[in-house]
């Protein structure tokens, strides 16, 4: 059957030379260097048992939607009801998502925008004072492609004081972004940023220091 990758040209019979080229370049039938049977998971710790984790990712569903907008406290103390270290004054979307909230610790004053998602396989330690902007994504997890039975792996991620991750950023597992280091709107961070820089791209690279730019409010 032909692949939906690349319509035939209506003007072209079947087999024709283009098939031909087509068929050598993609290869869609190829052997797999994947074998997803032998996929095994086994040693991952997850935390807690299996019900518990049900009963987070059930209360979050039906919680954190049915909470206004403003009450970011309760959602807090849901978290924290379910292991996870939130400090004082953090500001927490109803639209945010946390996988593991046991692997989680956010400090202080901190701000975790709609549509963010902690997936927290790994520890995911966030300090004071930091903004996370909409649509983030925290991701703890990553597998090995190297390997037919594609193992999981894990790293922790750590955010310094003061940080700001803007709107729409990939931040890998392993990655330490150090204090009051800005990360610009969609970027794709799968490496360590030391502290106070101003960092965007992909991959995300430092692009000038941030101690250049502060202004003191009031
Ligand atoms: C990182 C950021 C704060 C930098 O702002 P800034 O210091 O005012 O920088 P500028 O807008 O003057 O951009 C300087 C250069 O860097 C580039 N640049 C800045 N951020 C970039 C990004 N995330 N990706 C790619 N290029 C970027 C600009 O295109 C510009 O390039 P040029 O010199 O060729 O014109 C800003 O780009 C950003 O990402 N804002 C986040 C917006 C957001 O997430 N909002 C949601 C929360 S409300």
């Amino acid at each position: 059957m032909r692949s939906p990758l690349r319509p035939r040209p209506i003007d072209l019979a079947p087999h024709t030379e283009f098939d031909a080229e087509f068929e050598t370049e993609f290869k869609l039938d190829a052997t797999p260097r994947f074998d997803l049977r032998s996929y095994d998971q086994s040693d991952f710790d997850r935390g807690r048992s299996g019900g518990f984790i049900l009963l987070w990712w059930l209360v979050q569903a039906i919680v954190f939607p049915l909470t206004l907008h403003s009450m970011s406290g309760v959602r807090a103390e849901v978290l924290r009801w379910f292991g996870a270290k939130i400090g004082n004054g953090v500001i927490i979307r109803p639209t945010a998502r946390f996988t593991y909230p046991w692997k989680i610790e956010i400090g202080d004053w901190s701000w975790i925008g709609d549509d963010v998602v902690f997936y927290s396989l790994d520890r995911i330690v966030v300090g004071d004072h930091v903004v996370i902007s909409q649509k983030s994504y925290l991701c703890t997890g990553s597998h090995d492609f190297r390997m037919s039975s594609f193992d999981l792996k894990t790293g922790v991620i750590q955010i310094g004081n003061g940080a700001w991750i803007a709107a729409d950023c990939f931040i890998g597992p392993d990655v330490t972004i150090g204090s009051n280091t800005v990360v610009g709107t969609r970027s794709t961070v799968l490496k360590s940023l030391a502290s106070d820089k101003v960092c965007w791209g992909n991959p995300c690279k430092a692009r000038s220091d941030r101690s250049d730019t502060l202004i003191k409010a009031g």
